[in-house]
């Protein structure tokens, strides 16, 4: 199998944005996106708009690019977190094995983060984002954000810890128009 093909296949793209692609984005986000795909090293990017203006289908659009050369993995923050909190709950598995669930989104070469405004309901939840943020950071793999609140209230809500890492050679993009829904 072609490496591109898959490493699609373990990108967890959900069906509807299979076909997204950057070329169905204007030239400035296009110039945007590449500027964050050679970048080496740590780098966040964050998209904010409004429903329907093509958060999710720039992010699946960028794992496309990704796959070409790294391993990347689509996520919204709420299916991490219960797969995160689902194994750090399994009594089954010993205490060393429990923290394994946020193994792959710690090492994945780039991390897409959908619907990261949600609020956490528990601490726990909050902490395993800041395990898995502070891990990307050390270890210098990017991560993109992708919300539709505000910048503050955004990073209010995901911790100051987190906020203060994304920050750093943060770059943005802010989508605009009416819905592509309508
Ligand atoms: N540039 C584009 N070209 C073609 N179709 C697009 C484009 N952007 C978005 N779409 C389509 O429009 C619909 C809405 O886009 P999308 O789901 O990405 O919006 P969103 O910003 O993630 O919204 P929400 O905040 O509600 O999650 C989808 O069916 C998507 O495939
Ligand atoms: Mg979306």
């Amino acid at each position: 199998m072609e490496a591109h093909e898959g490493r699609l296949n373990h990108a967890n793209i959900p069906k509807r944005f299979i076909g997204a692609r950057l070329s169905d984005f204007n030239n400035q986000i296009i110039k945007d996106i590449e500027k964050f795909i050679t970048h080496t090293g740590w780098a966040s990017l964050l998209v904010l708009g409004p429903v329907g203006t093509g958060k999710t289908h720039l992010g699946c659009a960028i794992a496309y690019e990704i796959a070409k050369t790294k391993t990347v993995l689509y996520t919204t923050l709420y299916a991490m977190s219960q797969k995160v909190m689902a194994d750090m709950n399994d009594n089954s598995k010993k205490e060393t094995y429990r923290y394994k669930g946020a193994e792959i989104f710690q090492k994945v070469g780039v991390l897409i983060i959908d619907e990261m405004g949600r609020s956490f309901t528990t601490d726990a939840e909050k902490n395993r984002l800041f395990d898995i943020i502070n891990y990307r950071y050390e270890n210098l793999l990017p991560t993109v954000i992708l919300a539709n609140k505000g910048k503050d209230e955004l990073f209010h809500s995901i911790g100051e810890g987190v906020a203060d890492r994304l920050r750093e050679s943060m770059q943005g993009l802010v989508l605009t128009g009416k819905s592509w829904r309508k």
